[in-house]
């Protein structure tokens, strides 16, 4: 696993090194941060958790089990998107921001499992339960302003640092999508909770929840910054199982769900669209979009090529039950749930999340995309 990485690092800077200018000195990264959910939480839920008292699955065996530490609160067997990301840009894993016991010396991890983009008022008003967390992107973003103000004295200096960070601002609405779905709700309805298109009024102009965000993150300093979309959650077990039951037609040539697809594709095209007026407001940054869907895609399709089992590509690593190998009452982590022997053949790991080897991959596929767009300085 870590010499695959490691091999990466060369690449990186050589790849840096042919469109640079000749007056540009380039130099990695300082810092990394990190806002979102699942997909990259490295333990704040467990630290949360302590107050709740509700101990998330992915605090125990099988969770990091290809891990040499164990788990960690990563929902995976092993380790995550920013993980990978951290390695080929030689710093440190991220720790929680909520772990009172961590350094913050390259960065601070504040993605939460289970997060939604949207405020949780937001879906308790509408009958959707958070099962995990109360923690919210904007939540998220309060933490970062109160990390700020531990390591910088004025807004000048917290520029400075900022200037040399990789800031990730999700991926984030997964959940928003997810949780109304498991819970019953028409796909119609969610259509009218995407974080991009709940509208909220700033200085009487009309942007999206998410952009306002995103929007502070750049005025707090940040000059590099990655915008993850949704995966395509129509090839997930856990979404598949919520639409089983309909014919031939409902799914694609890989037996994904289209019209899960199709709403992971109006969220992504928000977000493009957005994106694209936020880089003409501040043409000072890097405002980088990470194609997570199609860099699942590229993975499912080329399946054989990564050393993925093609009878289980749709299947849940860890999981019991149905087509899928996903139940949702009988979760990865429950009593009596089996594990596969070989992770590294699967790209989901419990129905949700995915394996690291899936999560190798894809970084591997979107680093050249994430890090030449960006400034070294
Ligand atoms: C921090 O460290 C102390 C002493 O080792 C330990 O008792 C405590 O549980 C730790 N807290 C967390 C959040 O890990
Ligand atoms: C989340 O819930 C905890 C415990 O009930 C509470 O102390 C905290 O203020 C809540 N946070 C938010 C952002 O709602
Ligand atoms: C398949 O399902 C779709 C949507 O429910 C329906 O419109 C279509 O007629 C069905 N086709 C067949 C062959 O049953």
């Amino acid at each position: 696993m870590a010499s695959a990485i490691f091999c990466i690092v060369p690449i990186l800077f050589s790849l840096l090194l042919l469109p640079c200018e000749a007056h540009v000195i380039i130099h990695p990264f300082e810092y990394i941060y990190q806002l979102g959910d699942s997909l990259a939480d490295t333990g704040n839920l467990i630290c949360q958790s302590a107050t709740t008292g509700k101990t998330p699955a992915a605090a125990h065996l099988p969770y990091g089990e290809s891990f040499r530490g164990g788990p960690t609160g990563r929902c995976s067997n092993g380790l995550l998107i920013i993980d990978f990301v951290a390695i080929a840009l030689s710093l440190p894993l991220l720790n929680p921001y909520l772990d009172s016991n961590a350094t913050f010396d390259h960065g601070a991890n504040f993605a939460v499992a289970g997060s939604t983009a949207l405020d949780y008022t937001f879906f308790t008003t509408k009958g959707v339960y958070n099962p995990s967390t109360n923690i919210s992107l904007g939540d998220q973003l309060n933490w970062f302003k109160s990390h700020l103000n531990t390591i910088c004295l004025t807004p000048a200096e917290c520029k400075e640092v900022l200037s040399k960070a990789l800031v990730f601002v999700g991926e984030i609405g997964g959940n928003d999508v997810n949780h109304p779905l498991i819970q019953g709700k028409s796909i119609q309805e969610i259509y009218t909770y995407l974080p991009y298109t709940i509208e909220a009024i700033t200085n009487a102009i009309r942007v999206s929840f998410y952009m306002i965000i995103i929007k502070e993150v750049i005025h707090l300093g940040a000059v590099n910054i990655v915008v993850p979309g949704n995966v395509p959650i129509g090839c997930l077990p856990v979404g598949l199982t919520v639409v089983s039951g309909g014919n031939e037609t409902a799914y694609d040539d890989m037996g994904c769900s289209k019209e899960l697809n199709e709403l992971a594709l109006v969220q992504n095209n928000y977000l493009q669209e957005s994106l694209s007026l936020l880089r003409q407001e501040f043409s000072h940054a890097d405002i980088i979009y990470a194609d997570y869907y199609t860099a699942y895609k590229t993975i499912l399709y080329g399946a054989a090529d990564f050393g993925f089992d093609e009878k289980s590509l749709l299947k849940s690593c860890c999981g019991i039950g149905g087509l899928y190998n996903y139940d949702h009452n009988r979760e990865c982590g429950s009593r009596g749930v089996p594990v596969c022997r070989n992770p590294t053949q699967y790209i989901s790991w419990d129905g949700i999340h995915l394996t690291q080897e899936a999560y190798r991959h894809i970084t591997e596929i979107l680093l050249p995309d994430i890090l030449p767009g960006i400034r070294y300085i």
